[in-house]
């Protein structure tokens, strides 16, 4: 974390900036009244940290484009070599309640669109009782407690625990299609499982990651690509969670593997224990 490369000072200008994010959410709770690219209303908040990411990462050395969730267009900048994306505020609907919300990011070496496999590091800040980021690189995820100064290191070489304790699922009930309608049925009978959903992605990815299980935003009957966006969310997630060992799928195959055909493309996200999503594809086919 010592901004020894530009992927360093990427990630240590988004945990700098987190804790301003974290500040400046006070007084910035309302609606903005415009809506993003994905046709949501945007809070204030959501809007201001995007500018104050945008005008950071642009000033990288080495940072070749900008985009986020919730800008239509990409921001291209001088340099080369890696591209940025990230949710700025990921469950900002969350602010009104104080709940928790998240803020994600990925760093590709291709131009954006690019599919999940051209990421060299992804990870989330969560805005929890205490601020917190996991972070991936090479395979290998660590979490950090973020105060303001250096990252301080509080676990290496992260892994989803083996028996898995949690799960979380998005969506109504009645708008799942039926074949995932029986997983979660399976999933919810099971008495070692326990609910825990949010209602903001990295609240409820978190819980996977720190006891293990399943977080699912699928298709819906009338949204058969979900309410996720791959760029933004489907891809740095999916690709923290198989460097902890478990597993990512678009309902078929890895997340990491579906191409992208536009920038703000959705993608349906199961994430977990790799036992669990096997099991998931199993019943989707
Ligand atoms: O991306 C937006 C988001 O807020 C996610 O963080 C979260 O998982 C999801 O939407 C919640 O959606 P819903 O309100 O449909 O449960």
């Amino acid at each position: 974390m010592s901004g020894t490369d530009t992927v360093d000072d990427v990630v240590a200008t988004i945990a700098r900036s987190a804790i301003e994010i974290r500040q400046g959410l006070v007084g910035r709770r309302g609606k903005a009244d415009v809506e993003n690219p994905s046709g949501e209303t945007q809070a204030e908040a959501d809007i201001w940290a995007d500018e104050l990411l945008a005008e950071r990462l642009t000033s990288i050395d080495g940072v070749a484009q900008y985009a986020s969730e919730e800008r239509s267009e990409i921001i291209d900048c001088e340099d080369e070599a890696y591209c940025v994306a990230v949710d700025p505020l990921d469950g900002s609907s969350n602010l009104k309640s104080n709940n928790t919300m998240g803020t994600v990011f990925g760093i590709y070496d291709e131009p954006l669109p690019a599919p999940g496999s051209a990421l060299v590091a992804s990870g989330w800040i969560l805005y929890g009782p205490i601020t917190t980021m996991a972070y991936a690189r090479d395979g290998t995820v660590t979490k950090y407690e973020l105060t303001g100064g250096e990252p301080s290191v509080v676990e290496e070489d992260v892994t989803l625990p083996d028996d898995p304790l949690v799960y979380g699922f998005g969506g109504r009930v009645p708008d799942w299609p039926a074949d995932f309608r029986e997983f979660a049925r399976e999933i919810e009978s099971d008495s070692s499982n326990k609910l825990r959903y949010g209602g903001a992605m990295i609240g409820d990815v978190n819980q996977v990651l720190t006891y293990g299980g399943i977080f699912a935003y699928p298709a819906l009957e009338d949204s058969p690509r979900g309410k996720l966006r791959l760029q933004f969310e489907g891809n740095p997630i999916a690709y923290l969670i198989e460097a902890a060992g478990g597993r990512s799928s678009d309902g078929s195959q890895s997340i990491l593997e579906v191409e992208p055909t536009d920038l703000h493309d959705r993608v349906p996200l199961h994430v977990g224990n790799a036992e669990l999503i096997d099991r998931l594809e199993d019943v989707l086919e």
